[in-house]
């Protein structure tokens, strides 16, 4: 009997960090399907168990490792009821860590680095007899060998989908392992990408978010054998019939060049939000991280780009307590935040990386420093996004309706802005873009009712 005619079998992905590892698990079930393999609802009824790990601080990266302790367990009474279950480590723990993991955490069978998934077919059948680590980065571009998601399955994951245009990242902040766990910056072809992204508007899907570790570096060989940048990208795929919202994530401050703030001002679909991650507001210390640009530069840009967008909101990540950060370093992020003016964003206490040249400077600060400062600039940050959610009440916006809601009878879609909004609104299905005028504002999603003033809609 062929092994495609047996009882399917199943696995389960957990992916960790962030939207590439989500974008990542995807094309791995994508690879995995031709080979009988259907995807579990938990790691319980699993014959394949993936981690999809993130190696960005610490705490993910040892999650990991408490997690495949719990995985033995889940694999010991499958054993006893008679189930095999291979256990897989995939993403930049896997990359990192390689063989190390198998040393740490016994049970696993298969160490999986991001630029190998299309071979896991392969890799897995291997893994049934021997253990196997594969952390190589191949010459051979694994998109060209990744299969595409049925029709069907498309559309079951919802009118927004995540499309990898770039990977890895050559700017070496000094805290960051991304250099070396996804190593030098790549960029798709453009032919490629449209393809992809018109498969994707094809099976329904009315928004794609760009991404990439370094997304605004991109500079892919279009079809007419030039280098486009990543606002010539924008403006191909909004010609896709279908594609009404286009995003892209994450960019550094350094690669926003003039035709993608250009593009910010000319195109209807790119949605008037941008991650830019600034990280600290103090010349010293972005000195220190090798960011390249001064606070300055980052007010400087930001005021461009809102020349071009008016209605642009802003998000970012932010560093506390990276090596000899001062209070008034601090203080001068506290200012730089005050300045801009964030939507939402995401902050961390700094985490020392093997391998990286923060660990090894001197004047580390502790960890209850590195605490007080996060929680003031979480205040602050907090504040800020109430106040841009509040300010949203009354207005009219476009919203991208891609789920059911909370309670039963709600749907629930993403402002142009990214903010979840629910609706107790009759008649709109998953996929629909409707102006919405927002009539209030909850912890963590704002409330709206449909209108008809299309006109006056943002985006
Ligand atoms: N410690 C804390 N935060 C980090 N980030 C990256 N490396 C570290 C580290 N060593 C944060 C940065 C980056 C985000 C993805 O994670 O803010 O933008
Ligand atoms: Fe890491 Fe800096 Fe590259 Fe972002 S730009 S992935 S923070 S090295």
């Amino acid at each position: 009997m062929h092994e495609n005619d047996r009882q399917p079998r199943k696995v389960f992905i957990r992916s960790y960090g962030c939207q590439m590892n989500v974008y990542d698990a995807q094309r791995m079930a994508d690879v995995l399907a031709p080979e009988g393999f259907v995807e579990a609802e938990r790691a319980e009824d699993a014959d394949l168990v993936v981690l999809n790990t993130c190696h960005i601080r610490e705490k993910a990266a040892e999650k990991v490792y408490s997690e495949l302790g719990r995985m033995r367990v889940m694999r010991a009474e499958r054993a006893a009821l008679g189930q095999n279950t291979m256990i897989a480590v995939a993403g930049c723990v896997a990359q990192a860590e390689g063989a190390e993991i198998m040393k740490r955490a016994h049970g696993v069978d298969l160490v999986v680095g991001p630029q190998s998934y299309h071979r896991l077919p392969e890799l897995l059948s291997r893994a049934s007899r021997e253990k196997v680590v594969d952390t190589d980065f191949p010459a051979d571009d694994k998109f060209d060998h990744l299969p595409a998601a049925s029709r069907a399955k498309t559309l079951a994951r919802g009118p927004a989908a995540f499309l990898t245009v770039q990977e890895g990242c050559d700017k070496f902040c000094t805290f960051c392992v991304v250099p070396y766990t996804r190593g030098a910056e790549t960029s798709r072809a453009v032919a490629k990408i449209v393809a992809e992204a018109e498969r994707l508007a094809d099976a329904g899907v009315r928004e794609l978010t760009l991404l990439g570790q370094n997304v605004n570096a991109f500079h892919g060989e279009g079809p007419d054998g030039r280098i486009w940048g990543l606002g010539r990208l924008l403006h191909r795929l909004a010609m896709i019939p279908g594609i009404a919202r286009l995003r892209y994530t994450t960019s550094h401050p350094r690669d926003m060049d003039d035709e993608l703030i250009a593009a910010h001002r000319d195109l209807a679909e790119l949605m008037p939000y941008l991650h830019l991650p600034v990280q600290s507001g103090s010349n010293r210390i972005l000195a220190a991280m090798n960011r390249q640009h001064t606070a300055d530069d980052y007010r400087r840009l930001v005021e461009r780009i809102r020349v071009a967008q008016p209605e642009l909101a802003l998000s970012s990540d932010f560093i506390t307590g990276f090596p000899g950060e001062t209070d008034a370093d601090f203080e001068d992020t506290m200012r730089l935040v005050r300045d801009i003016g964030y939507a939402s964003t995401f902050s961390f206490k700094y985490s020392a990386r093997p391998g990286t040249p923060a660990a090894e400077m001197d004047e580390q600060v502790p960890e209850n420093v590195k605490s007080g400062r996060l929680h003031a600039l979480q205040a602050l940050l907090e504040d800020q996004r109430q106040t841009f959610n509040r300010s949203c009440v009354g207005r009219v916006m476009n919203v991208l309706f891609d789920r059911a809601g909370r309670h039963p009878g709600q749907v629930a879609g993403r402002s142009p802005f990214l903010q979840p909004v629910q609706t107790e609104a009759r008649g709109i299905q998953i996929g629909d873009v409707v102006a919405m005028r927002i009539t209030g504002n909850g912890t963590n999603s704002l409330f709206g009712e449909p209108v008809d003033e299309v006109m006056e809609a943002v985006a």
